[in-house]
């Protein structure tokens, strides 16, 4: 018998079956936007510390559902985890963005890289997933997530964000055959942790693949798409007799949805510059789509911020199989009080949009 989530309306829209309302979740909803987030993370030292020891992931990951009627969890941890559990020694100073102390830049380095054991090295991570399962007590489902195998290869070559990704598209056109070992590595290392997640709790899984839509059109296939596609089918699709879904998130892949939506994912991320309406067009009823207001209207007054979430959830339509979030993570400047206004919103406005459609 699957043990019972109180509200299971994420897994169901994710199946693409009818809910009473559209679910509700944001990309970095657990973050520096709320206080009690600065407070822990104060306390935990730095961002890292606070990543790594699993009662204060626990406790972060639970502050945004304690504030708003969110209709997911989302595992707080960082992307990086699995380069930094590969040796490349990941650090976080503050104010900068991440940082990699050993950066892949030659070939001996590309040659000994090798998948990480998720049951040792990422063990903080599994810890914290079973820690936040019993913290939740079935009330929402929870989000297990991981970086595509190129977007890791971004940080792990480049060794720190880019406005260019000079090195890494250096290496991808002047040594493609380095770049593809770094990714058939960081394919069995997604696989092994997102399978490792799912055992330990994780019931729905999401990849970010947030540089993919720097490539060029044959590129996407070639370095991102084609690496992802060899995780999802290597994923464990169930678990507590349930299915466990999995999201696709490119952000600027705005043109590649359908190759996308034929990968094998039940679920494709759209960031705010994609027509939702469009989107459903060229999809079908393969996949159900997560998204995608524009971060920024969150710094918009209530009024506005009202009607932009009306527009979304007008543009993708009372059917089935729509998960609301924003097109890519919230802002740390964004006010708590507007993330309430979203969040009602969306449960008002949609009830009434099924109602319309019942009527
Ligand atoms: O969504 C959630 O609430 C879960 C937690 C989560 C974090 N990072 C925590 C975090 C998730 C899902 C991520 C994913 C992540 N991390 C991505 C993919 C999604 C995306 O946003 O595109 C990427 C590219 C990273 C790498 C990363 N981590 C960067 C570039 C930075 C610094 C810049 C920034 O946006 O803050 C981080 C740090 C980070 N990861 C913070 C949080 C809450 C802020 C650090 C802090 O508190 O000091």
């Amino acid at each position: 018998m699957p043990a019972r989530i109180e509200n299971d309306t994420l897994l169901r829209a994710l199946a693409r079956e009818a809910t009473p309302y559209t679910p509700v979740w944001l990309m970095r909803q657990a973050g520096r936007y709320l206080p009690e987030y600065n407070a822990t993370r104060a306390r935990a030292g730095d961002f890292l510390s606070l990543a790594k020891t699993p009662a204060l992931a626990t406790e972060v990951t639970l502050q945004p559902l304690e504030r708003y009627p969110l209709d997911a969890a989302i595992l707080f941890s960082d992307i990086l985890t699995v380069p930094d559990a590969m040796g490349l020694g990941l650090e976080f100073s503050s104010g900068e963005g991440p940082r990699f102390a050993r950066p892949l830049q030659d070939e001996a380095a590309i040659a000994n890289l090798s998948a990480p054991d998720p049951s040792r090295e990422l063990r903080y991570v599994l810890d914290a997933v079973r820690e936040i399962r019993r913290a939740l007590g079935g009330r929402v489902p929870l989000i297990g997530f991981s970086g595509s195998p190129y977007t890791l290869a971004c940080y792990m070559v480049e060794g720190a964000g880019s406005s260019d990704w000079r090195r890494l598209k250096t290496m991808l056109y002047a040594r493609p055959d380095l770049l593809h070992r770094v990714l058939a590595v960081n394919a069995q290392a997604v696989t092994d942790y997102l399978n490792a997640q799912i055992e330990a709790g994780a019931q729905a899984v999401m990849i970010f693949d947030t540089w993919g839509g720097t490539l060029s059109n044959a590129g996407y296939e070639t370095f991102s798409l084609g690496y992802t596609r060899r995780v999802i089918a290597a994923l464990r699709g169930e678990a507590e007799g349930r299915r466990v879904p999995c999201i696709l998130f490119t952000k600027g892949g705005g043109q590649w949805l359908e190759a996308m939506a034929a990968s094998g994912a039940d679920a494709l991320g759209l960031d705010w510059t994609t027509d939702p309406h469009a989107a459903r067009r060229r999809v079908g009823s393969r996949v159900a789509l997560q998204g995608n207001l524009d971060p920024m209207a969150l710094l918009a007054p209530h009024a506005v911020i009202r009607g932009q979430v009306r527009q979304v959830l007008d543009a993708f339509g009372p059917a089935p199989g729509h998960v609301f979030n924003l097109g890519h993570g919230i802002s740390q400047f964004t006010a708590p009080d507007a993330v309430a206004e979203l969040v009602d919103e969306v449960r008002t406005y949609s009830r009434k949009l099924r109602a319309r459609l019942a009527g």
